[in-house]
């Protein structure tokens, strides 16, 4: 029972994301049914639902031992524990989904023992399919994704859910975006955790920072980035957790100190 068979369990991911990454084609084509979760601007469509379903039905029938974890709550795991969790979240980027804007995805990650072990994000507009297994690299439709070029702040562009000295009134910005700003060549801000973090992965961004999130929205994402050699903490520097949510600095590993250092002093 205690057996985790990381590359059967990784192919397994991986086919199933592709299944549900065609999925997400067709619904994408139907008419868009949405409605507010919390607000305006926190949204869910049939098509979270429909791929959330799709996912956790797929998984249970092959490994009804495990558990999973997912943004629109389908499974519903209680209080159990489980050895083997799946973190999914259907459509990273919903915002981005809705709008077209081609900055979203499906993200699945799959945590053993409290340890990242695979990670599968799909971004069905590029057709691109990240995955990495823990110790066996990132790729990126089968290319392997290595940070192995050393990089400068100066040289970098950063993707950030924009920070604020207040999050509940949102009126002034927080002063490291502001530095982080001077000192790099520019921010992005894009929406959508898990093509963020592989963005970062292949080095078309070179950092992606954000003062909050869900595990869902990065479990699959940090397991890629870490395997193509990024480095990823907490805005404090402090590891981050598989189990709970918060903040991330995900990063090149050549700006990863500099950029700790400009949030420190803030
Ligand atoms: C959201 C996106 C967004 C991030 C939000 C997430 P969703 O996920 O990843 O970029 O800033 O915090 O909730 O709701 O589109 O899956
Ligand atoms: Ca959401
Ligand atoms: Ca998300
Ligand atoms: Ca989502």
């Amino acid at each position: 029972m205690n057996h985790f068979n990381i590359s059967e369990i990784g192919r397994f991911a991986k086919e199933v994301v592709k299944e549900a990454g065609a999925l997400l084609v067709k619904l994408r084509k139907e008419p868009m049914v949405l409605e507010e979760k919390h607000d305006h601007s926190d949204l869910v469509t049939f098509a979270d639902k429909e791929i959330e379903s799709f996912l956790v039905k797929k998984i249970l029938s092959t490994y009804p031992q495990h558990g999973i974890v997912g943004e629109e709550g389908i499974f519903d795991q209680g209080d159990t524990y489980y050895q083997t969790q799946w973190v999914i979240d259907p459509i990273d980027g919903t915002t981005n989904f809705i709008h077209n804007f081609p900055f979203y995805g499906i993200s699945v990650g799959v945590v053993h023992k409290g340890v990242g072990m695979i990670g599968v994000v799909y971004n069905p507009v590029t057709d691109e399919l990240f995955y990495a297994e823990k110790d066996n690299g990132a790729f990126v439709n089968d290319v392997r994704l290595h940070l192995d070029q050393p990089i400068t702040l100066k040289e970098s562009l950063i993707s950030t859910a924009m920070f604020w000295e207040n999050p509940n009134t949102k009126n002034t910005m927080h002063p490291s975006v502001i530095q982080i700003y001077k000192e790099t060549r520019g921010l992005r801000m894009f929406g959508g955790a898990a093509i963020s973090l592989c963005e970062v992965a292949k080095g078309t961004l070179n950092a992606y920072i954000v003062p909050a999130l869900s595990t869902w929205d990065y479990a699959a994402g940090i397991i890629i980035l870490k395997e193509a050699g990024g480095t990823i903490t907490r805005l404090n520097g402090q590891p981050v957790s598989l189990e709970y949510g918060g903040s991330l600095l995900a990063s090149h590993p050549s700006i990863h100190r500099d950029l700790l250092g400009i949030l420190s002093k803030h």
